[in-house]
């Protein structure tokens, strides 16, 4: 080679030489520079000496093969060592130098650095990886938050009608409860304004009384003032009792099964009378805890019920039965059984809901049980439940048993 290309290429590259078994002979100052060492520690030393250990003994097979078997260039971009144990990567050309009867007499190595160029695409390779599994956990995360999100709305859809329930719940019993209070006022005010009149009704009759005595003394008269008498004190009895079951905000506390129910058919007694209805009761004596007149009112519900329906239905021998009893799990139980044929299957359902009532709207607005429902499980934290028999319904409530703290 003439010198001024050697000097040209020498100048540009990192050139070596090597014996035919891979000693040293040659390396120029770029060879020298890259990889840190002086000439004199190069020269009569192995080329290996600039192998990095990551490179595979396969790699140096395939080299030797190239060059020394087919005696052909072989061209790589390699990973070396330097002196100082970093990383290079050269581009390489490694060329057998053939003497004239074709053996191999040398091989020349021309190299330039290309490790800048190949870290950056280390790194773009590894900014690709980064960015391909950052948009793989993106994907994931925008999938559950979605997820999450949906759950999230349909509960919330839940959880709003829920409330929404409650809520009017709560106004129903609101409700209920500003009605019994102002029935309760309107009672008071009657019972106020009743009760002068009927004293002086009485003094009346005490002057009949007295008059015809003077002139007749006749026995009818007596009888008759003794019977208005009888009726004045009912009534006024009726109005106290009246004001006394509405007078609102009663306290809660405990009381028996039976005085509840009997204050019903006490209030009941009249309608009882005419409509010809026999009630059978057997009560067990059980305590519960709550307000007496809330489940009395309930009771006044289903008996009314009833009632309706015997009328509905034509019955004339109707029966109420209502028995109380402990279950063994200390719950009192109060059964209320008519013989007014039932309640039909496709709304046996629906009867507790509001609004719900199969009468005409003269004679029904639906609530009756709906409160009864209320009264038993908000007031009384008990549950009340209703089946047919052959012939008719019962009505059961159930009411935890008042127990000595
Ligand atoms: N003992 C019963 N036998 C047959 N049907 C009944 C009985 N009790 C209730 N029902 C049915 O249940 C419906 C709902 O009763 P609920 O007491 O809630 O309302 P209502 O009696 O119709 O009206 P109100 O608000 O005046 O009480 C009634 O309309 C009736 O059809
Ligand atoms: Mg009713």
């Amino acid at each position: 080679m003439p010198n001024q290309y050697q000097e040209a290429i020498e100048n540009s590259n990192i050139v070596s030489k090597t014996d035919i078994d891979g000693i040293i002979t040659f390396v120029n100052d770029e060879f020298c520079n890259i990889f840190g060492y002086e000439k004199e520690e190069l020269m009569g030393k192995n080329h290996n000496i600039i192998r990095h250990p990551d490179v595979p003994s396969s790699n140096f097979e395939e080299l030797w093969d190239i060059i020394k078997r087919q005696k052909k260039p072989y061209k790589s971009t390699v990973k070396n060592l330097t002196k100082d144990k970093k990383t290079v990567y050269l581009n390489t050309t490694i060329t057998p130098i053939l003497n004239e009867n074709n053996e191999i007499k040398e091989f020349i190595a021309i190299r330039y650095d290309v490790t800048k160029e190949v870290e950056l695409k280390k790194n773009l390779e590894q900014k690709d990886k980064e960015l391909k599994a950052l948009n793989e956990t993106l994907e994931q995360r925008v999938i559950e938050q979605t997820k999450q999100l949906q759950e999230l709305n349909s509960t919330l859809e839940q959880r709003v009608l829920e409330e929404i329930k409650k809520n009017e719940e709560k106004q129903k019993i609101l409700f209920w409860q500003s009605r019994m209070a102002s029935l309760g006022q309107m009672l008071a005010n009657i019972a106020h304004q009743w009760r002068q009149p009927l004293t002086e009704l009485n003094l009346t009759m005490f002057n009949i009384n007295k008059a015809s005595r003077k002139c007749c003394n006749n026995e009818k008269v007596l009888e008759y003032y003794e019977e208005g008498k009888f009726i004045i004190k009912n009534m006024s009895k009726t109005i106290d009792d009246f004001t006394n079951f509405f007078a609102p905000n009663k306290p809660s506390e405990p009381f028996f099964l039976n005085d509840s129910i009997n204050e019903s058919l006490e209030i009941l007694k009249k309608l009882i009378l005419r409509e010809n209805i026999t009630i059978r009761t057997s009560f067990e004596k059980l305590k519960v805890i709550g307000i007496s007149n809330e489940l009395s009112q309930v009771l006044i519900n289903l008996i009314q019920n009833a009632n309706d329906a015997f009328n509905q239905h034509k019955i004339t021998n109707k029966k109420i039965i209502i028995k109380t009893y402990k279950t063994e799990d200390d719950f009192a139980v109060i059964e209320l059984k008519d013989n007014a044929l039932g309640i039909p299957l496709e709304y046996i359902d629906k009867i507790f809901e509001p609004y719900f009532t199969t009468k005409h709207s003269s004679s029904g607005t639906g609530l009756g049980l709906f409160m009864s429902r209320l009264i038993i499980e908000k007031s009384l934290n008990g549950n009340i439940d209703v089946r047919n028999y052959d012939e008719g319904s019962i009505f059961t409530i159930k009411i935890p048993i008042w127990k000595k703290s």
